[in-house]
């Protein structure tokens, strides 16, 4: 018996629709490797890496090596029984100056990896933007630019002219809440260009750029299904008197994105931040119609009040009791069923978990295996929140792990590990964990159901 598959050991699924789908989602950068090869430009995470930004002094030079390793990674995911696989395009690999002169290599590998997905019966949902922004563009202003619109909408037309014979599960963005929040917003600068408002600049362009890239797919592929993947997680107050930071950083963290993508209007309380940068039309280019919402989704976040940090809060204690994961991030699957729910309500879209899942220390142990119970323990409530909030009349199609392999975790480096699959970094040998099996005997449990 596979350690976690014990029977009566799965969450409940009854409640999810026929043909609910299974997947597992991973980034280029997180896990391609190849950063030198085959005429990729570098991204904005490689120059971080060369400044040592990163634990340990990591970077993403090698990583999984799926560049070279993607048949390999293919044949896991068959193995687990995937209906679908989201990964993202590494933009500096198709376009190294991220616009004008393409890299066929580059291109070509996205080719191979769709084609061998497909053989495989796994769909490809491709993501175009997770946060490997070409340096080049970096240097003339990256996301604090507006002519950052119309080189995203050239990407956006290369991607879609390119794949779309294949692909029809096409996200804008992944999490573009977070990379501004920690880029500029909550980050302390490092990243940030002073003197401009950076941060309200980017993120009003990272809007414009999802109007324009969805207008461009569903002008190119026919029978595409759009949408952009966003973090969603309850922002609570440390304590009662951190009431009105926590809202502003659910605005920040939450409503920033999707509120203008989905809804047509910035939220209330950031709308004259936004003012200066706004020209006539950007509302109606920003709400552009959407087939679905993506949902990343971990832990509660707890906040408090701080005078000194530009947006006025910060990070705070939780309540102490809090069950917490080894990396520190609260285990509150109930918090997760009630964020299903008030996304598929405030948004009124078709909803796909898109990342989930638990960040650890994992080590084989004397025989070899990876017994991840605690990994097992947390997608087992997490799921069977999903199956909670899809009782309770959300509309919930699909449920992607985070992530099948080990990998890149930003500026963790390697030192955490999200995978069903171990990756022993020297040898780049793939160990899939205890929760691999448990992850392919429910997929299988719950295939057969529908
Ligand atoms: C999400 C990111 C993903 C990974 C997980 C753990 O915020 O989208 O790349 O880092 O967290």
């Amino acid at each position: 018996m596979v350690p976690g598959a014990a029977a009566g050991d799965f969450p409940p699924i009854s409640a999810l629709r026929p043909g609910f789908i299974w997947g597992v989602s991973t980034s280029a950068f997180q896990i391609e490797g190849a950063a030198h090869e085959d005429g990729r430009g570098l991204s904005v995470w490689d120059t971080y890496g060369q400044q040592g930004e990163i634990a340990n002094h990591d970077t993403g030079d090698v990583a999984c090596d799926h560049y070279h390793r993607y048949e390999e990674d293919v044949a896991l995911m068959q193995r687990l029984g995937l209906q679908a696989y989201r990964f993202s395009v590494a933009w500096p690999r198709v376009l190294p100056q991220g616009r004008g002169a393409r890299n066929e290599k580059g291109l070509a590998f996205y080719d191979r990896l769709i084609d061998t997905l497909l053989a495989a019966g796994i769909e490809p949902w491709l993501c175009l933007y997770h946060w490997d922004l070409p340096q080049a563009l970096d240097d003339q202003g990256g996301w604090t630019t507006r002519d950052i619109v119309s080189w995203f909408a050239e990407y956006a037309t290369l991607a879609a002219e390119r794949y779309g014979d294949r692909v029809k599960r096409f996200a804008t963005f992944n999490e573009p809440s977070i990379f501004t929040l920690f880029g500029s917003g909550m980050g302390g600068g490092k990243r940030d260009r002073s003197g401009v408002d950076t941060f309200h600049r980017a993120i009003h362009h990272v809007n414009l750029a999802h109007g324009a890239a969805v207008d461009i797919i569903r002008a190119r592929v026919p029978g595409a299904l759009i949408g952009c993947i966003h973090n969603v997680q309850p922002v609570l107050p440390s304590s009662p008197a951190d009431a009105q930071a926590a809202e502003m950083c659910d605005v920040y963290w939450n409503k920033v994105y999707p509120d203008p993508q989905c809804l047509g209007e910035y939220p209330a309380a950031m709308r004259a931040a936004i003012e200066p940068f706004m020209q006539a039309g950007d509302l109606a280019r920003i709400k552009r119609p959407l087939d679905w919402f993506g949902l990343n989704h971990y832990s509660p976040v707890f906040i408090k009040a701080d005078a000194n940090a530009r947006l006025g809060f910060t990070f705070g204690d939780r309540p102490p009791g809090t069950p917490v994961t080894a990396i520190d991030w609260p285990i509150m699957p109930d918090a997760f069923r009630d964020t299903l729910l008030t996304v598929a309500k405030r948004y009124a879209l078709p909803v796909y978990v898109l990342e989930n899942g638990l960040g650890n220390h994992d080590k084989p142990d004397a025989a070899g295996a990876v017994v991840d119970n605690d990994r097992i323990d947390f997608l087992r409530g997490y799921i069977g929140a999903v199956n909670a909030a899809a009782a309770a009349g959300a509309d919930i199609r699909g449920y992607f792990v985070w992530s099948l392999l080990d990998n890149f975790e930003w500026d963790q480096g390697y030192s955490v590990r999200f995978g069903l699959t171990y990756i022993d970094y020297p040898t780049q040998k793939r160990i899939p964990k205890a929760s691999f099996e448990w992850f392919r005997a429910l997929i299988k449990q719950a295939v057969v159901r529908s």
